[in-house]
């Protein structure tokens, strides 16, 4: 296996704008997770599926040739790299991340990249479940409301942009929320994870902080 740095943390936390730099930096390729369960979601919900149908979902999961590099996602051949970043689909990914089985699904496919080169990891659980023994594992933080001040100014999710501030902090929460207490791999803080808090950091300082760990532990 290669080495992998796990980037975890919530939503609207700058794991992206981090996890870009230091793959830049480190000629590392960078895989967003979340993308991942994204793409899946976006294919249960454009086939009419029930998104709580674990067993529905879980076939669209096995089935899909899914590729995800920087920030283009593509999902049996059609470029969904826009359309997977709008408020509808955000509530869908989080209804289908909760079913174990389709989460079993995607971990083996994220583990299974480790094997093609070293990589640098966002997720949820990638420090906790999908590479435990991960060469380094930040956990990235922000005040709520430093996050939803992100998600809205993030080109990434235009449909935020037209929303106001406290309907975007309110509809994350809820998000980070069901994140946090679900039963399967939720959102937690590995024992040894580094913790940093960006919170009114700028992203650009927060890479170069996050560069300056991983460089004094990988060679
Ligand atoms: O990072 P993001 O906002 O694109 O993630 C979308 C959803 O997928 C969010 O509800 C968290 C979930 N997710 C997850 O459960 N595990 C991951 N490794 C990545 C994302």
């Amino acid at each position: 296996m290669h080495p992998v740095i796990a980037i975890d943390g919530p939503s609207g936390v700058g794991k992206g704008t981090v996890a870009r730099a230091l793959a830049a930096a480190l000629g590392y390729r960078h895989v967003d997770t979340g993308a991942m369960y994204r793409a899946v979601a976006w294919r249960a919900q454009q086939l009419g599926l029930d998104l709580d149908d674990e067993g529905a979902v879980l076939s669209v999961a096995q089935a899909a040739v899914i590729d995800v590099d920087g920030s283009r996602v593509m999902i049996d051949g059609t470029d969904v790299s826009a359309a997977i970043r709008t408020p509808d689909i955000d509530r869908a990914t989080t209804r289908v991340a909760r079913l174990p089985q389709v989460r079993a699904e995607l971990v083996a496919r994220q583990r299974a990249l480790a094997e093609q080169g070293p990589l640098v990891m966002e997720g949820r659980d990638i420090g906790t479940v999908v590479f435990p023994a991960a060469a380094v594992k930040i956990y990235l933080d922000a005040s709520a409301d430093e996050r939803a001040r992100r998600r809205a100014c993030d080109p990434a999710h235009s449909a935020a942009q037209t929303q106001d501030l406290a309907h975007i902090a309110e509809a994350m929460q809820r998000r980070d929320e069901n994140d946090r207490t679900r039963q399967a791999s939720p959102l937690t803080i590995a024992a040894d994870a580094t913790v940093v808090d960006t919170t009114g950091v700028p992203a650009s300082r927060v890479a170069d902080e996050v560069l300056a760990i991983v460089r004094a532990r990988v060679s």
